[in-house]
C-alpha cells in the first residue's frame, strides 16, 4: 500500500487539493487508502494544519473503525444546523395564520391579498398573490411581499419565452361559501379565504393542495432590530446573512397519491420514501448543489444538481409542483395517509426554502405523459444532440498525452469495438487553465483531433468555471479587468480554491459574461480547438474546495447585487448554458453543440446531456442509477448517463462487463475513472471480457436509430428515453416503486444484472402482450414475474409485442460510418398479429432538421403486410433531408405455426419478390431463432413509402 510518497502525491496535490476532509471509509477500501491520506493532507496542507503522515493514518483508521458517515456528513449542514430549516421543521400543522381579502380578476389574473393574523387583526405585513392558468393543466402561483425592502430573487431563463402565449384569461371568480372559485376547462381552483389554502379540483376530487395543513410562512424583508445578529456560522465559514431572514415554506398535499417521485439529485429508490413521521428519523430531502465526495449509494443528501419538481402517481391520476427557486431546498415528504372523503391515500410534503421567490406551479394530469408535457410546457424540452454524441463516449482522467490519446483510439480499432468520442479531462491543459494545452503531453493538438476526426470521430475537452487567478492567463486578465467574477461580501474579486488552486468564478448569472465566455469557444480564440473538439463542464455547482460546504459562500454578490444564496442551485446551468451557446456560435456550419454538464437546474434539458457524477465501482451503484436517470427524465432532463464502471475504485471484469451492458441502455453512454484507478479501456480484461463488452456496445450502435427516434420523441414532447414502466402502464400498481428495471421508450424492457455471478433475475413484463427477448427471441407474457435465466452475455432486453423496432446492425468503427448503413426492422407481433413502429432521421448535425430537413416515418404491420408511411407533416419548411439507405432485413418475430416456412415475400410496391427464410439470428452474436422469419434484402428505400406482403 502506497502511503504518502510525497513525489506521487505531490504531483496530484492541484488536482484533490483541499477537496477531501470527506471520507467515506465505506469507499476506503485498501487500495485507495493511502490516496486518501494524501488528499487529506493535501487538505489540511491547504488549512496550513499540516499534520504529518502517521497522525492522518491514525485519523483514517479511527473513521474506519468508528463508522463511515461521520467524515462526510459533517462537512455539510444538517437541517437543524440552519435556523430557517430548524425552525420551518418544527412548525406544527395549523400553525400558518395568513387570510385572502380583496379578491379580484386583473389582467386575466386572480389577484388577492394575503393578510397575516386571526380574526380581523392584523399582526403582520400583507402580501400579493397572482393567480394565472395556462393551456394543458398548468396553473401557477405567485406570492410577493406588498412592500418589498429588496425585490426578491426570481430565476430567469427558465420558463420558456413563449409560455405567457399560452396563458388563459381568467374571467371572472364565483365567490362562495368563504372560498373564489376559477372554474377551468375540467378542473378548478379554489382559493379558501380563512385560512388562505388553495385546492385544485376535478369535479369532487381533489387532486393537489397548498396549505391544506397550514405550515405556510412568508419570511417578510425587515430591518434589523438594535442588538440583533443575522449572522449564521457553521464550521469555520460565517455567513453574514445581510438581509436576514427571508425563508418560504409551505405545505403540499398530493391526493391519491400512491408515491411521490422527482426533486433530484440524489442516489436513492425512484419512489421517495417518507422523510418524516412517526417512528421516521431521516434528514429532509435537500436541494442543494454540491461536490459530494464519494457519495453513498442509498442517501436523502443532495448532489450536483436539483429540480425542484415534484410528482405523484396513482391509478387514477398523476399530477405535479414545480418551485421555480435556486435557493437551498428541503422536502420532507410525509407517509401516505388516508383521506376521510376518499378511499384513495394522500402524501403530504413540506417545501421549505431560504430565500428567493414564491413562483410556483401545479400541473393536473392526468396521465404520466401529460404531466411531463405540461411541466417541459413551462421549462422546455430537450435539446436534439447531435447522432455522435448519442453513441460510446471513451473518457478516463486522464488521457496522459497525444501518443496515449492516438493508442487509445487504436486500440478500439484493433479490437473492433465502436466508439465515437475520446474524452480529455483537466491534466490536458496548462496548469489547470481551461482553453489551453500542456505544451509537453498535447504540443500538437489540432493534429491530434484531425487524426480522430478522419475516422469521423470527435473529441471533448474538459472546461470548468473556475478561472486560475494568474497574471499570465488571458481569460482571467480579461475577465477580472472586465469586473466578470463573483464578489465576495466585501466587493473583491471571490478568491476560492479549485482545480488550480486560488482560482476566480466568472459571474454567469449576468448575460453579458455569459456572452463573452461564449466567445472564448471560437477557433480564433480557443487555440488548438477544431470543429470535431465539444465540451465538457465539470465543478460547476461550483465546486470551492475550502468554501463553506465545499461551495462558494452564500453572501458573494452576483450581478443586480443578488446573493449567491439566491442563484445557487442555477449556477451550473447558467454556465452549461454560456458554453453551449458557444459551440453554437462558433459554428459556422450550424452543428449542434455538445456540452455535459455535471451541475443542473430545471431547463437543463434545454442545453445539454448531464452526467450524475462521481459514483463508485460497486454494485450498488450500478443499480442506483437507474433510479437515479429515471429521477431525472421525470423532471425533464432527459440525455442522462452514470460513468460506466464507476468512478473510483477499480471494477472486477464481471461488474464492469454489466455495467457495459446496462449503460448501453442510458441515454448518454460514456466509460469513465478515476486518476488513481487501473486502465480500463474495454480490451484489457482479456477473453470472455473484451467479446462482451464489445457485444454490448454494439448493441447501442445497432440500436443507435431507435435512440435517435426517442430523442426526437424528447425533443417534441419532453418525454425522457428511460421510462418507469408506470410511465407506459399507470395502472399497474406493482410497478409504481419498481427501479431495477425500466423501459426505454415504450417498446424495450431492460433489466439490469446487479449481483456477482446472477444466475438469474425476477424481471417483470408489463401490460398484457408478450415481450420478446432481444437475443434468443423467447416470448414471456405480461402481467408476470419470471425469473429469467441470466447470461454473462447480456442482461435482460426484451422487444415489446406489437411493436417496430428499427435498427442498423452492421459492424462499423462509429457511428458516423454507419450514415448509409442499411437498416434492420424487427417486428414484433402481438396476439393481433400487428405492430407499429416509428423511425425519425435527419443529418444528425446540424438544425436544419428546425426547417424541415428530416424523415419521419410509420410502419405498421397488418394483415399481412408491412407498409412504411411518412409521418412528417406535408408542408416540411424550406430544406429536404435525403438518405440513400436502404432496409436490408426485416425480422418478424411472434408468428404462429403456419406461417414459419420457407416462402418468398412480395415488395407490392415494386413488384418484386425476395426470399424469407425461418429462424436467424436476432442480433449479430445473438441465437438463431427459430420462431423468427426474416426477409433478406427487400431493398426498399427507408425513406420511400412502400409496402410488403409478407404472410
Ligand atoms: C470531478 C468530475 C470527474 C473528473 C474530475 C477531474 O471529480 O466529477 O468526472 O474526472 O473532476 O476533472
Amino acid at each position: 500500500m502506497r502511503i504518502c510518497d510525497r513525489s506521487k502525491c505531490s504531483g496530484r496535490r492541484s488536482q484533490e487539493k483541499g477537496r477531501r476532509e470527506i471520507l467515506d471509509s465505506r469507499h476506503s477500501v485498501a487500495g485507495r487508502a493511502g490516496v486518501s491520506i494524501c488528499r487529506m493532507m493535501e487538505t489540511r496542507e491547504m488549512d496550513r494544519r499540516k499534520p504529518n503522515c502517521l497522525v492522518a493514518l491514525i485519523v483514517l483508521l479511527a473513521a474506519a473503525v468508528i463508522g463511515a458517515d461521520a467524515w462526510k456528513k459533517d462537512e455539510f449542514k444538517r437541517c437543524d444546523q440552519t435556523i430557517f430549516c430548524k425552525d420551518a421543521r418544527n412548525r406544527v400543522d395549523g400553525s400558518s395564520n395568513w387570510f385572502v381579502s380583496e379578491v379580484n380578476v386583473t389582467n386575466g389574473k386572480v389577484r388577492a391579498r394575503l393578510i397575516e393574523g386571526g380574526e380581523g387583526e392584523h399582526v403582520g405585513g400583507s402580501l400579493i398573490l397572482h393567480l394565472s392558468a395556462y393551456e394543458e393543466g398548468i396553473i401557477r402561483l405567485k406570492v410577493k411581499e406588498a412592500e418589498a425592502k429588496r425585490k426578491r430573487f426570481e430565476v430567469p431563463e427558465v420558463v420558456v419565452k413563449g409560455l405567457e402565449d399560452r396563458r388563459l384569461w381568467i374571467q371572472r371568480v364565483i365567490e362562495k361559501d368563504g372560498a373564489s372559485m376559477v372554474v377551468l376547462a375540467g378542473y378548478e381552483v379554489v382559493l379558501l379565504h380563512r385560512p388562505f389554502q388553495l385546492y385544485v379540483r376535478s369535479g369532487k376530487e381533489t387532486l393537489i393542495s397548498l396549505n391544506a395543513k397550514g405550515l405556510f410562512h412568508f419570511e417578510q424583508q425587515r430591518e434589523k432590530k438594535e442588538g440583533e445578529d443575522w449572522d449564521e456560522s457553521f464550521r469555520s465559514h460565517t455567513d453574514s446573512r445581510p438581509h436576514g431572514p427571508q425563508s418560504i415554506g409551505f405545505d403540499v398535499s398530493f391526493y391519491g397519491a400512491e408515491y411521490v417521485y422527482g426533486i433530484p439529485e440524489r442516489a436513492t429508490s425512484l419512489a421517495l420514501k417518507p422523510t418524516k413521521g412517526a417512528d421516521i428519523v431521516s434528514e429532509p430531502y435537500r436541494l442543494f448543489n454540491s461536490d459530494i465526495f464519494e457519495y453513498l449509494h442509498d442517501s436523502v443528501f443532495g448532489l450536483y444538481g436539483a429540480v425542484p419538481f415534484m410528482l405523484s402517481h396513482s391509478e387514477k391520476r398523476t399530477t405535479g409542483f414545480f418551485w421555480l427557486n435556486a435557493a437551498e431546498m428541503l422536502v420532507d415528504v410525509m407517509p401516505k395517509e388516508k383521506t376521510e372523503t376518499a378511499e384513495a391515500s394522500r402524501i403530504d410534503t413540506h417545501w421549505i426554502t431560504e430565500s428567493g421567490s414564491f413562483d410556483v406551479f401545479f400541473f393536473i394530469g392526468p396521465g404520466p405523459k401529460d404531466l411531463i408535457r405540461q411541466y417541459t410546457t413551462v421549462t422546455g424540452t430537450s435539446t436534439m444532440p447531435q447522432l455522435f454524441a448519442t453513441a460510446y463516449h471513451q473518457c478516463r482522467w486522464n488521457y496522459k498525452d497525444e501518443a496515449d490519446v492516438a493508442q487509445v483510439d487504436a486500440g478500439f480499432d484493433e479490437h473492433d469495438i465502436p466508439y465515437d468520442v475520446l474524452w480529455l479531462d483537466i491534466e490536458h491543459t496548462d496548469g489547470k487553465k481551461y482553453f489551453t494545452w500542456d505544451s509537453v503531453l498535447f504540443p500538437n493538438p489540432k493534429d491530434m483531433q484531425d487524426k480522430i476526426a478522419a475516422k469521423g470521430r470527435k473529441m471533448v475537452t474538459i472546461v470548468d468555471p473556475h478561472i486560475k487567478r494568474d497574471s499570465n492567463y488571458y481569460i482571467h486578465k480579461e475577465a477580472q479587468s472586465k469586473g466578470f467574477y463573483i464578489k465576495d461580501k466585501h466587493g473583491r474579486d471571490y478568491d476560492g480554491w479549485c482545480w488550480p488552486g486560488s482560482s476566480s468564478y466568472l459571474d454567469m448569472l449576468d448575460p453579458e459574461v455569459r456572452s463573452w465566455w461564449a466567445d472564448k469557444f471560437a477557433y480564433s480564440s480557443y487555440q488548438g480547438s477544431t470543429p470535431s473538439l465539444y465540451i465538457w463542464n465539470d465543478m460547476n455547482e461550483p465546486s470551492v474546495f475550502n468554501g463553506p460546504e465545499a461551495t462558494m459562500p452564500r453572501d458573494n454578490i452576483h450581478v443586480g447585487e443578488v446573493e449567491h444564496r439566491d442563484v445557487h442551485n442555477a449556477y451550473g446551468y447558467y454556465f452549461h448554458m454560456a458554453s453551449s451557446e458557444g459551440l453554437r456560435k462558433r459554428a459556422d456550419d450550424n452543428d449542434r453543440p455538445f456540452v455535459l454538464s455535471r451541475s443542473f437546474f430545471a431547463g437543463t434539458q434545454r442545453v445539454g446531456a448531464i452526467w450524475t457524477g462521481d459514483n463508485t465501482a460497486d454494485w450498488d451503484h450500478l443499480k442506483v442509477s437507474v433510479p437515479m436517470l429515471l429521477t431525472l427524465g421525470l423532471t425533464g432532463i432527459t440525455f442522462t448517463g452514470a460513468d460506466v464502471g464507476g468512478f473510483f475504485g477499480n471494477p472486477d471484469p464481471e461488474l464492469l462487463t454489466r455495467w457495459y451492458q446496462l449503460g448501453a441502455y442510458y441515454p448518454f453512454y460514456r466509460g469513465h475513472a478515476h486518476l488513481d484507478t487501473k486502465r480500463r479501456e474495454p480490451w484489457l480484461f482479456g477473453e470472455p471480457y473484451t467479446s462482451l463488452i464489445r457485444e454490448a456496445i454494439h448493441t447501442r450502435y445497432a440500436l443507435l436509430p431507435y435512440f435517435y427516434t426517442l430523442f426526437r420523441e424528447a425533443n417534441l414532447n419532453g418525454l425522457p428515453l428511460m421510462r418507469p414502466i408506470w410511465m407506459e402502464y399507470p395502472k399497474e400498481i406493482e410497478t409504481y416503486a419498481m427501479d431495477d428495471q425500466f423501459l426505454l421508450g415504450s417498446d424495450l424492457l431492460v433489466h439490469g444484472v446487479y449481483s456477482e455471478r446472477a444466475t438469474s433475475e425476477d424481471v417483470y413484463f408489463p401490460g398484457s402482450q408478450m415481450w420478446f427477448d432481444v437475443r434468443s427471441g423467447a416470448s414471456y407474457s405480461g402481467g408476470h414475474t419470471v425469473k429469467v435465466p441470466v447470461i454473462p452475455e447480456s442482461i435482460p432486453a426484451y422487444q415489446r409485442a406489437g411493436s417496430i423496432i428499427p435498427r442498423k446492425d452492421r459492424f462499423r468503427r462509429s457511428s458516423f460510418q454507419m450514415e448509409n448503413d442499411p437498416y434492420t426492422l424487427v417486428v414484433a407481433l402481438n396476439s393481433s398479429y400487428e405492430a407499429q413502429g416509428e423511425l425519425y432521421l435527419d443529418d444528425g448535425k446540424s438544425y436544419d432538421f428546425e426547417k424541415g430537413a428530416f424523415i419521419h416515418r410509420l410502419f405498421t404491420f397488418s394483415k399481412g403486410r408491412l407498409t412504411s408511411v411518412n409521418l412528417a407533416p406535408t408542408e416540411k419548411g424550406t430544406k429536404q433531408f435525403k438518405t440513400p439507405c436502404l432496409v436490408e432485413r426485416i425480422i418478424l418475430l411472434g408468428l404462429r405455426p403456419k406461417d414459419l416456412s420457407a416462402h418468398r415475400v412480395l415488395i407490392e410496391s415494386s413488384g418484386a419478390q425476395v426470399p424469407a427464410e425461418v429462424g436467424a439470428p436476432l442480433l449479430r452474436i445473438g441465437y438463431h431463432q427459430a420462431n423468427s422469419l426474416v426477409v433478406r434484402m427487400p431493398n426498399v428505400r427507408i425513406s420511400d413509402d412502400w409496402s410488403i406482403k409478407v404472410l
